[in-house]
């Protein structure tokens, strides 16, 4: 929620109480330095001592409520039949409507599931707004390709574009008439595109996916990771949704949905995900797999604990206050740091700020990661972990060509309700001070290089020894003990 101050300024006013606390502590720069050397220059691999705010990602680093831990102390561990599998099998129902359920440890888990059961030739194509990391590695394991089909503005940092994650309906026809439905399992939408920028889309145009897909009998899949948000985004910016409640408009998401997902490590703050669905025979198809690669049918790989916390955190992400929580913090986060004339993606999307990397480092060829180089570079100058979504999280072409990302993004995600206004000043601040000195920073190269999600454990080394001249610079600005 909003607060408009005296001043006329709005800000965005928590709607909770911190009762539980967890020490943080800010080292200093030289560590910091070192740090990120012995990473390979790779925010991953960072230790969380060094992190001062983490940003790396809003995933399985959220605070949970009052009500959730409540729900962890009543937990039936059952292998089989767990009274907490029906509670969780209740309120998917009673939010999202559908009547089957297939838990999973984590999303990619029932992305890879998907794609077992669904991608059936090599060459089957998968038309999407736009992919994310785990569901094309999945996809592609299976011998499918992935076809995102976005509009032309969703490429534009610097837009003003509502719903930079619609489809393109044409572009969906052309695909169907191209490939044949016999090549296209299922149609898959992500609310709201992780790698756009969070970036939602609108009712109207997910209507008219699933006209198309049904003329067809295509399944069309949710990927509801940020559902919540995108959810959020329709009530604020769609003709004809502000007096609709998120409960109402997430139900009229799932009436157009054939089969859904969600990682839960984000929105319902838990570890753990599932699908579901109201169709079944997509169901029996995927549940004798889930036993084989996840658990039982009434715990998939999750604690019964995680899985109380789940149905009640899928509640309470329906409230707009938990919904509009991570969308506000973000709004102000970017509205900061576009002030000081920096490129960051617009409109502010769902769970985290973007720089674009390529605007912020003209002078660095994408061959040599700007933005890996820029998350690095924050790291270095404020103890902040940020994650690189750009080149680097792209994977080489089975001939070994580097396949460049259509953005270069330093992506500084906000974990809900546990950074504090004054965290997110900080981290404004360090980026601005960084700009100013942005010709200080230089490329990246591959040290090591693994053959797949290779942002995770490839490890790199700066180009002219950058890092230990910027690291220099603001030193003598700030002191040692920064
Ligand atoms: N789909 C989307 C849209 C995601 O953002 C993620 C994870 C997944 C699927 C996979 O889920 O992590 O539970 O296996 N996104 C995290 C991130 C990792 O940092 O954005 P998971």
């Amino acid at each position: 929620m909003n607060i408009r101050l005296s001043t006329g300024k709005e800000i965005p006013i928590e709607m909770h109480k911190v009762r539980i606390v967890q020490k943080a502590s800010l080292v200093p720069v030289e560590k910091r330095l070192k740090a990120i050397e012995e990473g390979g220059y790779n925010t991953f691999s960072l230790k969380s001592k060094d992190i001062f705010i983490d940003m790396l990602t809003d995933s399985g680093t959220n605070a949970m409520s009052d009500n959730q831990l409540a729900a962890m102390m009543v937990s039936d561990d059952a292998y089989a039949g767990s009274e907490s599998f029906y509670k969780l099998a209740r309120a998917i129902e009673d939010v999202l409507g559908f009547r089957y359920v297939l838990p999973t440890h984590q999303g990619r888990a029932a992305e890879h599931l998907l794609a077992k059961v669904f991608i059936k030739k090599p060459g089957d194509i998968i038309p999407m707004n736009y992919h994310f990391t785990t569901t094309k590695a999945h996809i592609e394991l299976f011998g499918g390709q992935v076809l995102e089909i976005y509009e032309d503005e969703a490429l534009n940092t610097q837009s003003k574009h509502p719903f930079k994650g619609n489809l393109n309906i044409q572009k969906l026809k052309d695909a169907i008439t191209k490939y044949g439905t016999g090549r296209i399992p299922f149609v898959r939408m992500e609310a709201t595109t992780n790698l756009l920028g969070g970036q939602p889309f609108s009712m109207q145009n997910l209507k008219q996916v699933k006209q198309i897909c049904s003329e067809h009998n295509i399944p069309l899949v949710l990927d509801g990771s940020l559902v919540p948000e995108n959810a959020y985004f329709i009530k604020l910016r769609e003709e004809g949704y502000k007096n609709k409640t998120i409960k109402e408009i997430i139900k009229e998401f799932m009436s157009f949905i054939d089969l859904f997902y969600l990682s839960a490590r984000k929105s319902s703050c838990v570890k753990g995900a599932f699908i579901a669905t109201n169709n079944e025979d997509l169901y029996e198809r995927i549940k004798p797999w889930l036993p084989v690669y996840e658990g039982f049918l009434t715990y998939g790989g999750m604690s019964s604990k995680e899985i109380e916390a789940m149905a009640v955190g899928l509640r309470e992400m329906t409230d707009i206050n938990v919904a509009g929580s991570v969308p506000e913090q973000v709004k102000y986060f970017v509205e900061g740091v576009i002030e000081n004339g920096i490129p960051v993606v617009t409109p502010p999307g769902g769970l985290a700020c973007h720089i674009d990397a390529m605007m912020f480092l003209p002078h660095i060829p994408q061959s040599q990661y700007p933005a890996g180089a820029l998350a690095a570079a924050i790291y270095i100058v404020s103890g902040v972990r940020s994650m690189e979504r750009g080149t680097i999280s792209m994977d080489r072409d089975k001939d070994g060509n580097e396949v460049y990302s259509d953005l270069e993004l330093a992506r500084l995600a906000v974990p809900r309700r546990v950074y504090t206004m004054s965290h997110i000043e900080y981290v404004v601040d360090r980026i601005q001070w960084l700009y100013r000195h942005r010709d200080l920073i230089k490329g990246l190269k591959f040290v090591e290089e693994p053959p797949v999600l290779r942002f995770f454990f490839g490890k790199l080394e700066p180009i002219d020894n950058w890092g230990t001249k910027l690291g220099e610079a603001f030193k003598k600005e700030f002191g040692v003990q920064y």
